[in-house]
């Protein structure tokens, strides 16, 4: 029996919910195969208001040793400021292990209605890789003249050669085991450097994929084409900023934000990559059972598929989509009545 140990971050708000659902249905899914070895870390928001950091200082060299992270979500607005939680935990974490593209299916689930009209499952079936280690969040900048009126803040995008390089080369790779469509987007019109830049390292390694067609957007374009028309999409490349807005209307798009799952992979296979819901600790909701678990069971069927329980992975996402496709067992987001342990409950009898 294969034990694999893992870190678990709940997190805040209704990642403290999703969390527990999700290590429920992985443990049915492995069960009498493999031994998830959870070690559940207490760390965020509390975690800071106890101790004044949102991590121990040796957090990340806690994380170092395990096989991967599972993660709920982080942020406790308006008690404590988002840049204070984020950068204090989930996107250090991104940074230490080089966890360089985020990995985020956008696809409308069997018998779930999203919100374009005439727009099915065969319409909306696309992975988003989203660069995630610098770009608009290099973390670049600094505030002068602080409260005076000439005051100037700066927050510089960053995008080197070798990072973008392997980024959209994944993004190829992937594109080979799909549709074979790639859509890298940017804004080159406006941002003269930078994108500029991403579009000739795009059209360099293009020239290894020949059998893959590629198509640039600027980012304004491509959000009114994910809404007009989504089967143009099959995979699609962007930056740190521009592809996680994307994502979130990748989400709207199929009905609600409680389902995409993303895999934050690292570079270095020997480091832990993490694995989450794309949406956050939905302070609105948080506490009262109503949160979706699915794009967190989804994340996990991620985390095992990366550590080589693909049979597992296979069958948690057979049973997501026949509970989708029963359409009785939904939380409130999908129109349903049911409560996050319950949808958990029913993905495990499916199983
Ligand atoms: P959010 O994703 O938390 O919520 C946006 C909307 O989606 C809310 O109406 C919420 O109720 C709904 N929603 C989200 N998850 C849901 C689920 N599982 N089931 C049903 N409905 C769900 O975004 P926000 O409100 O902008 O951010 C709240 C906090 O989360 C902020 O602190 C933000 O910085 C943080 N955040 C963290 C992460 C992360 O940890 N990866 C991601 C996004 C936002
Ligand atoms: C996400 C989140 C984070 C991001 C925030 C909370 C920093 O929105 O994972 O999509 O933008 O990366
Ligand atoms: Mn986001």
């Amino acid at each position: 029996v294969k034990r694999y140990r893992i870190a678990v971050i709940p997190g805040d708000g209704v990642g403290k919910e999703v969390i527990p659902a999700g290590q429920r249905v992985l443990e049915a899914a492995v069960a009498g195969h493999a031994e998830l070895a959870w070690t559940v870390l207490p760390w965020g928001s509390d975690y800071y208001r106890q101790t004044g950091a949102m991590m121990p200082p040796d957090g990340l060299e806690i994380l170092r040793g395990f096989d991967a992270i599972y993660l709920g979500a982080v942020g406790d607005p308006p008690h404590v400021p988002d840049h204070v939680t984020l950068w204090g935990l989930l996107l250090p974490i991104r940074k230490a292990f080089d966890l360089y593209v985020n990995v985020r299916p956008i696809k409308l689930l069997p018998g779930l209605q999203g919100p374009l009209r005439n727009k099915g499952p065969e319409h909306i079936d696309m992975v988003f890789v989203r660069e995630n280690t610098e770009g608009e969040y290099a973390g670049a900048g600094g505030r002068v003249h602080v409260g005076t009126p000439h005051e100037v803040a700066l927050e510089t995008a960053v995008f080197s050669r070798f990072n973008v390089e392997r980024v959209v080369r994944y993004t190829f790779e992937l594109a080979r085991t799909r549709r074979k469509r790639l859509t890298s987007i940017t804004k080159s019109n406006a941002q003269q450097h930078a994108m500029v830049f991403w579009d000739a390292v795009v059209a360099e390694v293009a020239r290894d994929y020949p059998d893959v067609e590629v198509t640039s957007l600027l980012v304004d374009a491509a959000a009114a084409l994910m809404v007009r028309a989504p089967e143009r999409f099959d995979v699609a490349v962007g930056s740190n900023l521009f592809a996680d807005i994307l994502t979130d209307l990748g989400g709207a798009l199929m009905g609600s934000l409680g389902l995409p799952p993303s895999a934050n992979l690292a570079y270095n296979p020997r480091l832990p990559s993490l694995f989450e819901p794309v949406h956050g600790s939905a302070p609105d909701i948080a506490g009262r059972g109503l949160a979706n678990p699915i794009a967190t069971v989804w994340a996990g069927a991620m985390m095992l598929d990366h550590l080589g329980e693909t049979e597992a992975a296979n069958r948690i996402m057979t049973a997501i989509e026949a509970l989708t496709a029963e359409g009785n067992v939904l939380t409130p987001d999908l129109g349903g009545t049911a409560t996050t342990d319950q949808v958990a409950g029913r993905i495990i009898e499916l199983l």
